[in-house]
Parts: structure tokens; sequence; C-alpha cells
């Protein structure tokens, strides 16, 4: 047969594969999401999410120093707080004695090459479980009064050496509040890596679970984006940069890969998906089932978010990667 294109031949051995192969899947590719707990000596497995665990501090460290001689470089670390200690206003956010301020600077004593991504969102804290202040009246999310607390979050998180300040709220302008808030007390180097896509999904469902952080009331549509929508992403991409962001991050991942794409296409800074709880859960359920073989079906998923044109990807996953890779 006479047939000239033989599209085959690109792939006819692992090393000519390998040759042609378009995406590569790195250990500097991840961020490795991180719970933690008050308390000593504690190690919870979060049931939703099997293989993941809620740390007190010192055995945060442990873990750490296993992500770090696998060669994972990245962390972010989100705080589960008990109900009694979670109010109307968020105090413990940003209060310098509290755990998790605590626990951000043992990290960056014990490892300072590793970077620290940190949270800046109300609901671990909230007794509303919602990212800002609601009004008690209206059940609105207030969202000026909302960027003061989240500013005053930042600082205490940079304070206490994060590298990055992670905005997970959704409130507008926050990006740039948050940027001269970091200014004004000097912190001109520490970076903003913007949740600028971050859409309304249930998909969250197991880090709820994990951080008891489900809203007590109503839901996150008004200030989470409508999972319909993908020019609004560019809207809020264009803002955060503008705002001064330094990463722009999409957020779930396998649902919205065309975003974290048009994202890649649209803008100029690095672009960074988050492959959620609900995302882990899913493929730790089907394996422990027997349904689909978990490490196979991982491996191709983060290559996908490489494939749509990520540079960073948030994924429980990471430890499990880094050992493979
Ligand atoms: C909230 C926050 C959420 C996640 C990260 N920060 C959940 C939510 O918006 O309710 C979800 C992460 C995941 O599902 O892995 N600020």
């Amino acid at each position: 047969m006479n047939i000239v294109q033989r599209p085959r031949r690109n792939r006819k051995s692992e090393s000519i594969r390998s040759l042609v192969r378009e995406n590569r899947l790195t250990k500097d590719d991840l961020i490795a999401p991180l719970f933690l707990i008050d308390g000593v000596n504690k190690k919870e497995e979060i049931s939703s999410m099997p293989g993941q665990y809620r740390f007190t501090a010192e055995l945060l460290l442990e873990e750490i120093n296993s992500l770090s001689s696998l060669g994972i470089k990245s962390i972010s670390l989100f705080p589960a707080l008990e109900a009694k200690y979670k109010d109307k206003t968020a105090t413990l956010s940003h209060d310098l004695n509290h755990f998790y301020q605590k626990a951000i600077s043992a990290v960056k004593e014990n490892f300072p090459d590793i970077t620290v991504m940190t949270d800046v969102a109300m609901d671990p804290y909230s007794s509303d479980g919602h990212d800002g202040l609601v009004d008690d009246k209206s059940g609105e999310i207030l969202n000026d009064q909302t960027l003061e607390i989240l500013a005053k979050m930042a600082v205490a998180q940079a304070q206490s050496g994060s590298d990055i300040i992670g905005p997970s709220d959704m409130m507008d302008g926050r990006v740039g509040f948050l940027r001269s808030a970091l200014d004004e007390v000097g912190f001109k180097n520490v970076s903003i890596m913007s949740y600028t896509a971050k859409y309304c999904s249930s998909f969250y469902g197991p880090f709820r679970d994990a951080l008891d952080s489900a809203p007590k009331g109503g839901d996150k549509k008004t200030y989470q984006m409508d999972f319909a929508n993908s020019k609004e992403a560019i809207r809020e991409a264009q803002l955060d940069a503008m705002e001064g962001a330094d990463i722009l991050m999409v957020k779930p991942g396998i649902s919205y890969l065309d975003i974290v794409k048009s994202l890649k296409d649209h803008c100029h800074l690095p672009i960074a998906v988050y492959n959620v709880s609900g995302e882990y859960s899913m493929i730790k359920a089907a394996e422990e089932k027997g349904w689909l073989n978990g490490d196979q079906v991982m491996m191709e998923m983060l290559t996908s978010f490489k494939r749509a044109g990520a540079d960073i990807i948030l994924t429980y996953f990471a430890k499990r990667a880094a050992e493979l890779l």
C-alpha cells in the first residue's frame, strides 16, 4: 500500500517515542499541599483522602523531610482548626502565636530551601465556613471588609516566613490590596500566587472534610466562578496580572484544562493548576476497587496538565509522583 505519511513510525520504540515526546512531567513542577493541626505527635488520616494526613508540626517536619529527599522543593500549607477556635472574623488567622504561623516559621528554620506557600482565605478560621466575612442580616459576603482581614493574614504569614502568599478567597481586588499591604511593611520579595480562576466546584468536597470547613449557610457561588464560564477566567487573569500577581492559578484541574490552555495563551505569567482533593479521591477510590491502575492514571493526568500549558502543579499526588519519577 502506498501510504507516505505513517505517524506510527514515530511511535515504534520507547527510545523514538522519548525523542519526539512534547511534554514532560518533572519533580520541579510539583507543589505538595499539606494539612496541619495543633497538638503534639498526631497524624490523622483524612477519611475521604486515603494516604493524606493532618499532621502536628513536628510530624509535618518529618513529612517535609521525606518529600525533600524525594526531590519535592515546594509545599502549600493548610490549617485545620477545631470548631471552638473559629469565629466570625477569623481572629486566629493573623495571630503570630497561632499554630499555623508558628509552623511556617519552624518549616523555614528547618528547611530554608523549601518554598513555603501559605493560604489566604477566611474559611479555615471562620465560624460561618466562608472565605469572606458574612453579613448576618443579608447573608452577603462583604468584599471590602474581607480584604482588611485578608491583608492582616497575609502580613502575619509573611512575618512568619512565607515565601508565597496564595489568596484562595476570590474577593475582588484582593491581589492589589495584598500586594500593597505586603509592600507597605517591607515584604517586597514575598510572592503572590493568585487563585485566579477558582471555580465553584463540588470537587472540593474531601478538602472541606479535611478542614471541617464547609459553609454553614448558602454556597460559594457569589465569589467562586460559575463552571459554565471561560471568558471570565481571562478577565480575572488580566486583573490579577495588573494588580501584581506573580503566578496565576486555575482550580480545579482535570475538568478545567481548557482554562489552563486559555490562560497560558492569553497571559505571560507562569500558570499553575490545582489538582484538587476530589480529583485525588476519585482516583484513589477507583484504585482501591481495582477498577483502574492508580499510578498510571495519575501520571497520565499530571502529564495532561503539562500538555495544557501548566508550569506548576499543586497535587496530593506529589509524593507518589516523585517516587516514580
Ligand atoms: C478555600 C479552599 C478550598 C480549597 C483550597 N482552598 C476549598 C473551598 O473553596 O471550599 C480546595 C482544595 C482542594 O479541594 O483540594 N479557601
